[in-house]
């Protein structure tokens, strides 16, 4: 009954980091998607999802908070093991929990951790300059890493709130300047989070690394959402990015499929998804 998550043996070959930065370099968009266990994985897979990211959101989505912060390296680690069971074609990211990174020997031991017991390729952690000598630490000891700038819903108490963040020329220009300096010390890719569509466009022309957004409108090289959203489980008010791709669909791997076309075709995001 469950044979699709031991399909293995499929003929498509794995998308790694190295794919990733072809298809920037070809500017094919590629599509992202989050996922929490191994039937959504396997779907996400066949529709042809590009990367997998088991991200902290599973914190508000799955365990109903109101924030990440709440989510443990345990946490984590369950969702990734079983996300990695499903895949055979994506790049599986993970997130590092808030806290799990704070000292370099911490990041480093909790990002092997994410790798070895969870399956990760890629760890995903926040935060612009202050991460610098983290993101070293870790790329040092041949981890790929994600850099998450814009919005980083971790620092969500300090910060006051989901918003939009760039919007002013010092902020756009500091966002900027970090990209670069994250790219330097060893990031792999950059996620930005949440930041008007013209600032996207201009870091991601300016790195060399793929760049992925989810708020960044659609100069960036890649799309990422929450599982849920497109799927409209979410419940509440959704971000103006999200877009319910369950609508004109009668399954959710045809909705799936709808998200991956239409990030490939460049229709979404749609002017009403930026800011
Ligand atoms: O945790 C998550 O789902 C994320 C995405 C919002 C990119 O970090």
């Amino acid at each position: 009954m469950y044979a699709h998550l031991q399909n293995k043996a499929r003929t498509t070959p794995p998308v790694n980091l190295s794919t990733l930065r072809k298809f920037k370099s070809e500017g094919r968009k590629f599509a992202a998607l989050t996922a929490y266990d191994a039937s959504f994985a396997s779907l996400l897979d066949e529709a042809g999802v590009d990367l997998v990211l088991v991200g902290d959101s599973l914190g508000m989505v799955v365990q109903g908070h109101h924030t990440t912060v709440p989510v443990t390296m345990d946490d984590v680690l369950y969702h990734a093991r079983a996300v990695a069971k499903g895949l055979h074609r994506p790049f599986l990211m993970v997130d590092m929990p808030f806290m799990s990174y704070a000292e370099p020997r911490q990041a480093l031991e909790n990002a092997a951790r994410l790798m070895q017991e969870g399956g990760a390729m890629m760890v995903k952690l926040e935060g612009g300059a202050r991460q610098l000598h983290i993101v070293e630490h870790l790329a040092h000891s041949d981890i790929p890493v994600c850099a998450h700038i814009g919005l980083t819903p971790q620092s969500v108490h300090k910060i006051g709130g989901f918003r939009v963040q760039g919007r002013e020329d010092k902020a756009a220009k500091k966002m900027i300047d970090n990209a670069v300096a994250l790219q330097e010390s060893g990031a792999d890719i950059v996620l930005l989070e949440c930041i008007p569509a013209e600032l996207g466009a201009e870091i991601a022309d300016t790195l060399e690394v793929p760049v992925i957004g989810i708020g960044a409108g659609p100069g960036v090289d890649g799309q990422i959402l929450v599982l849920y959203d497109i799927l409209d489980i979410t419940p509440g008010r959704k971000p103006r990015f999200a877009h319910n791709f369950m609508e004109g669909q009668s399954t959710i791997r045809d909705a799936i499929k709808a998200y991956v076309d239409s990030v490939a075709d460049g229709t979404y995001p749609a002017t009403e998804h930026c800011f």
